[in-house]
């Protein structure tokens, strides 16, 4: 056995926490030789659930699970975090923009972004998943300048898996079959699900799907797919959004493969991306690093998205200018 991990999650109380925290616990994210202490942050009126969430956790008896904190204080709950899963704040309802959410949940990222810097390990990996998460990841990145940036991640890949179920269901294969499709920028109805370098068993997916589907019915349904749950669900995805979480955690701990994720994170001058908007690039994850596949081939069509995602993260950015620090 490992040497026991401190992973916080903040929202543990609330529908994406109840899915996430049993995958934690079982190995799924770290490791099935990684203990873990849990580190639950709620918020004061959450308290009496995140009791009943931790009754649960204990009752499951997981054998990875050394210890469970639940509090209300944030530098109690990252105290030497190695890992921190934000995912505490409100979710949109069926007639607003992930971005009208920026107002009520921005400054949540302000104290949280302090306090990790205060008190986590220098080393932690952070994946921010409230919404609108990549500027969220911005707050909290700004208001914790001795953490390095690129420790500071928000949460695409729910967006890229969808991708991954659209063109499964179409050529009619698993899941496990179609590699390297990915997501450019925010995650937004602006997004882009890039198909040019995806492959199906092994097939260039340019080859197995026509264009008209790519860059219609394809992309408009992974860009919107948040939205079609809220309205179907009659609330926010929560099973899918926590198992993205661990798969982003995971290949950030445990390494890609070889495969491109997503993963959004503060740009470094990418693609021309401007410095520090996190926005989410091809990642490769090794040794506990991510690595930008920084020298894609961009055409025309691309180019567009990618300048529509810059241009609404910097809407963004400009939006929350007075939280970002000094
Ligand atoms: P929820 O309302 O069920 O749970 C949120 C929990 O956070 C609640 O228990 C609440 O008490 C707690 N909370 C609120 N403010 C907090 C704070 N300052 N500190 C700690 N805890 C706090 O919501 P949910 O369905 O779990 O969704 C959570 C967030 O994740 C929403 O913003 C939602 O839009 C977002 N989300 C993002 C993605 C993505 O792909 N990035 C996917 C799904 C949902
Ligand atoms: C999602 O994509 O499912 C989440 O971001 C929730 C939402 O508001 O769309």
């Amino acid at each position: 056995m490992k040497e026991t991990i401190r992973v916080a999650v903040t929202g543990a109380a609330g529908n994406i926490g109840y899915a996430l925290l049993w995958r934690i616990a079982s190995g799924d994210c770290f490791g099935a030789n990684q203990p873990v202490t849990l580190q639950l942050l709620e918020i004061p009126v959450g308290m009496q659930r995140l009791e009943g969430v931790m009754m649960e956790l204990k009752d499951s008896a997981f054998p990875l699970v050394h210890e469970i904190i639940g509090t209300d204080d944030a530098n109690t709950a990252f105290k030497d975090a190695d890992a921190i899963f934000l995912v505490g704040s409100r979710p949109r309802t069926k007639d607003m923009d992930r971005s009208d959410l920026v107002a009520a949940n921005g400054p949540i990222f302000v104290g949280q972004g302090r306090a990790i810097d205060a008190v986590a390990s220098p080393n932690v990996k952070v994946i921010t998943v409230g919404n609108p998460c990549n500027t969220n990841a911005l707050i909290a990145c700004a208001n914790a300048p001795s953490i390095p940036s690129r420790q500071f991640t928000a949460m695409t890949r729910l967006d890229q898996n969808r991708a991954v179920g659209q063109m499964a269901e179409r050529a009619g294969v698993p899941a496990s079959k179609i590699h390297d499709v990915f997501i450019w920028g925010n995650h937004a109805n602006t997004m882009y699900p890039d198909p040019r370098f995806a492959t199906i068993d092994g097939e260039k997916a340019t080859d197995v799907f026509d264009q008209d589907w790519l860059q219609g019915d394809f992309l408009g349904t992974v860009a919107t797919r948040g939205k079609a749950i809220i309205e179907a669900r009659g609330a926010s995805s929560a099973a899918s959004a926590a198992s993205a979480a661990v798969d982003h955690m995971r290949d950030w701990w445990q390494g890609s493969s070889g495969r491109i994720v997503s993963m959004a994170l503060p740009s470094e001058g990418w693609y021309g991306v401007p410095e520090g908007l996190v926005f989410s690039f091809p990642c490769r994850c090794e040794n506990g690093e991510m690595t930008v596949v920084d020298d894609l081939p961009i055409d025309a069509f691309a180019q567009s998205k990618i300048n529509e995602n810059i241009s609404a993260l910097m809407d963004e950015r400009e939006a929350v200018s007075e939280l970002l620090g000094d």
